[in-house]
């Protein structure tokens, strides 16, 4: 037997069999902990600190071997999808949340050189500031700001791209740094910046209507290489990110200003996207500073179809905005329709639930990244065959998920989302009923 007490929580839990790894122990203790790649070893949002114990702990695999040396770790940190525990250990989880995974992506990057990589650089700059500060008590300015930030830095995390800086009033995002197609880390910067904008009409609309303010902001999108690595004076290196391309982003940044435009974007992504994409307005022609041609500049209205993942990743936190009541109806509404799934659960409904809407929250993050999300959900769905759920009780569940996401996003519900949720959830069944190889598959 073996006790596992989580640091963070202060919450010891007993396993008694030799085969589960501290993943497997988490979840079945309802404990969430991030797996995005449903336990393969490959996308380490599993990892852990082991503070006591590390003896009772199964050697690393090959596959945990080569991310840790990737990523420099210290023998404390551990793929809690790739241990075994053979005697009492502790352990702190540290990725607690979707948001934060992307930060992982720097570890890749080198210490003190520069490597020469293909990004997209997004510069998202608020209007007006001085103003709006002038005209705002400073305790409200603060409150407001930190949303600001929030709401804004959402889509850039959950659009696989980085947080690089905030500058004064002004957010950079980019969008590559640990490689991917031109088109997708270009898709990605655009979605982000249709995310952006959706995020402050509801913040102006929703949360900032009795300050009598309303923020508005100028989004300039470019594409190139650039240099990034951990840069400074040997005690003080961080990441950095240089190149004519970053700089270009930050013009056309500025240009959305003399266009009274929200979204620009260089002819540089136009071109890295497919036709159709986008929904383009105005074309504007300028000379930018330090460039003897003129650049082509697009206005970006929308995307021309339904983006799946940006009516997912819009709709997020509305859908979640109380996570227990969401939970608890949708539980209800399921035994209501299929009265015998009762039994399949054994434990506390309300921890079952916070694991349902952490793993939905998770899956709409993990979107921009399909390679890990496929290989989480087939492990998510080999266990729920072990939990004894039945390929039919998929229909229902996705029918009362439906109308929950309905119930919950009330007056904006609209047929862009209600596509794009339907969609969404076809595949996730897709995924989780499909999980065998095909040889294995039973006829
Ligand atoms: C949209 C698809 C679904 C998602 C995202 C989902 C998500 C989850 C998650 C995150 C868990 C926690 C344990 C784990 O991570 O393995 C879980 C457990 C479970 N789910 Fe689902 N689920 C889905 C569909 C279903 C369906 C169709 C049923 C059948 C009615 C079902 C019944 C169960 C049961 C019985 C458990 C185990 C409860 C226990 O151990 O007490 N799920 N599900
Ligand atoms: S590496 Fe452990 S869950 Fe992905």
């Amino acid at each position: 037997m073996a006790n596992i007490l989580y640091t963070g929580i202060n919450h010891c839990v007993e396993s008694f069999d030799p085969d589960s790894t501290l993943l497997d122990i988490s979840l079945e203790n309802k404990i969430p902990h991030l797996h995005e790649c449903g336990g393969n070893g490959r996308c380490t949002t599993c990892r852990i600190r082991v503070i006591e114990g590390h003896q009772n702990l199964s050697p690393r695999t090959a596959l945990e071997r080569d991310t840790a040396h990737l990523r420099k770790w210290d023998p404390s940190i551990r793929l809690a999808c790739q241990c075994y525990p053979k005697g009492d250990v502790s352990i702190q989880r540290l990725v607690w949340a979707s948001a934060e995974v992307n930060k992982l992506q720097l570890e890749t990057i080198p210490e003190g050189e520069a490597e020469v990589r293909s990004i997209a650089t997004l510069f998202c700059d608020m209007r007006d500031f001085t103003r709006i500060t002038s005209q705002n008590l400073p305790y409200d300015m603060a409150h407001m700001i930190n949303r600001f930030y929030t709401v804004l830095g959402d889509p850039i995390l959950m659009n696989n791209g980085i947080i690089y800086q905030y500058v004064g009033d002004e957010i950079i995002g980019i969008f590559g740094t640990s490689g991917g197609s031109r088109e997708k880390n270009c898709h990605d910067a655009v979605r982000a910046a249709l995310g952006m904008q959706y995020a402050i009409e509801r913040l102006n609309a929703f949360e900032l209507k009795d300050f009598d303010t309303k923020f508005r902001v100028g989004i300039g999108i470019n594409f190139g290489k650039a240099f990034i690595g951990h840069l400074g004076h040997p005690k003080h290196r961080q990441f950095t990110v240089l190149g004519d391309p970053i700089n270009m982003a930050s013009r056309i940044q500025g240009c959305t200003k003399e266009a009274d435009a929200t979204i620009l974007i260089s002819q540089s992504i136009l071109k890295s996207l497919p036709e159709e994409t986008v929904d383009i307005g105005r074309v504007i022609r300028k000379q930018m500073a330090g460039k003897d041609f003129e650049s082509e500049l697009y206005e970006v209205k929308g995307f021309l179809k339904t983006d799946m993942n940006l009516e997912l990743q819009s709709s997020l936190d509305l859908i979640l905005k109380n996570e227990e009541r969401f939970a608890e109806r949708f539980y209800e509404k399921v035994f209501t329709r299929a009265p015998g799934v009762r039994a399949l659960f054994k434990s506390d409904m309300a921890a079952q639930g916070r694991l349902l809407t952490h793993m939905l929250g998770g899956i709409v993050y993990s979107l921009s990244r399909p390679e890990f999300l496929v290989m989480g959900l087939k492990s998510l769905g080999k266990s729920h065959e072990r939990y004894g759920v039945r390929p039919e009780y998929y229909p229902i569940v996705k029918e009362v998920l439906m109308e929950s996401i309905k119930e919950e996003m009330g007056a904006l519900y609209t047929d862009r989302l209600e596509e794009a949720w339907n969609q969404a959830l076809d595949f996730i069944t897709e995924q989780m009923t499909n999980w065998k190889p095909r040889e294995m598959a039973v006829v």
